[in-house]
């Protein structure tokens, strides 16, 4: 039986939820994070949140040593693993850090899992695998496709390097989740997303101009081939993203060699709906203003969620308008991020 969960990048926004929804679900999850992207404090409103404090170390995963030692010094069940560089525009920039982060991490999760022999692992895939999809919805069937950028790649690689592992060694059991567009917050508004500098994702981005520390929404694109012209993503709440990861660890626990689940809402949502969404949730405006297209971007991608449904029993039960309740109330009980 699963019991104690490695969360790697577990004070994530993602990450830290997950702790939460293992916490309540029985699990004891120990969080590694090196705080590249997160902050120490989320341990203690994880605390506040569930009233349990959960084990935690300040490692890097690519650093073998510090984590043979974070084995041997835990039974782990499984592993979670979220940690990893996440920026798709920094990602250009800086290709050789995002492979060797990446990839590096990857490698040494599933050398020290087979060393201990820990045969149940997760990875937090994405969407981007798909690539400029031929047609939506996505199903998981579909071809992974070139990557548009080197983030992209490192989790096209990654996805890789778990066949390769789980068909050398049939005892292991793995799940790729590929997640759609995570968006939301704790209810609580203790927990959320709180990226570095100026948000590059949408969701963040409208909760900044909510409360007046950016201007004017910038709305990439209003030709595009969609119900308004504007992109169309599936915006998942990350309370049901967590959920999702608690779903598939029960699918391990029963022994399912590699599996492959996208994790959405089934439902796609553009650009200006998000908006509208977000004004009608929390009664306010938000001023945009229409822009050329982001490169790299395309018309829509939104999932078909139906094997998840069906083989973990999971699936969303939030809208995109409890998402924007959520993150409007995360920025502005945090209006400078979680310190
Ligand atoms: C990107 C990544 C995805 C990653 C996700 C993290 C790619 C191609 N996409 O998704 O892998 O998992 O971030 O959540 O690798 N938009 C605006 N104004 C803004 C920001 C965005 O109009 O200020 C539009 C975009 O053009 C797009 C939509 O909003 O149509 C969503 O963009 P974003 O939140 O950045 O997510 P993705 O690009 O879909």
């Amino acid at each position: 039986m699963i019991h104690n969960v490695l969360v790697t990048g577990g004070l994530g926004f993602i990450g830290s939820e997950t702790v939460i929804a293992l916490i309540e679900s029985g699990y004891t999850p120990i969080i590694v994070d090196n705080l590249f992207n997160a902050k120490e404090s989320v341990l203690g409103r994880i605390e506040v949140i569930t009233g349990v404090s959960p084990r935690y170390y300040r490692a890097d995963c690519c650093d073998e040593n510090a984590m043979r030692k974070i084995f041997a010094e835990n039974k782990f069940d499984a592993v979670i693993h979220f940690a990893g560089y996440k920026a798709v525009g920094e990602s250009v920039e800086k290709p050789l850090e995002y492979y060797q982060n990446n990839i590096g991490s990857a490698c040494v999760i599933l050398k020290l899992m087979r060393e201990f022999g820990v045969k149940n692992f997760v990875f937090s895939s994405s969407a981007t695998v798909y690539g400029v999809p031929e047609s939506v919805p996505l199903f998981e069937t579909d071809p992974v496709r070139e990557a548009t950028n080197p983030y992209g790649a490192t989790k096209i690689i990654i996805e890789g390097i778990c066949k390769d592992f789980a068909k050398a060694d049939p005892s292991f059991n793995i799940a790729l989740l590929r997640y759609f567009n995570p968006i939301g917050a704790h209810p609580s508004g203790l927990l959320g997303e709180d990226p570095n500098g100026i948000p590059n994702n949408l969701m963040p981005y409208i909760s900044q101009v909510a409360i007046g520390k950016l201007p004017v929404l910038h709305v990439y694109g209003n030709d595009y081939n969609t119900v308004d012209g504007t992109g169309v993503r599936d915006y998942i709440h990350v309370v049901d993203l967590a959920e999702g990861h608690v779903a598939a660890l029960k699918k391990l626990d029963a022994g399912c060699g590699l599996v492959i689940y996208n994790l959405g809402t089934g439902k796609g949502t553009s650009v200006l709906e998000l908006v509208k969404a977000f004004e009608d949730a929390n009664g306010i405006k938000i001023p945009y203003q229409i822009e050329g297209r982001r490169p790299g971007d395309v018309d829509a991608s939104y999932a078909n969620c139906d094997k998840a449904f069906k083989e973990l029993g999971w699936k969303t039960k939030l809208t995109v308008e409890d998402a924007c309740r959520d993150a409007y109330n995360f920025q502005k009980k945090n209006p400078n991020g979680i310190l």
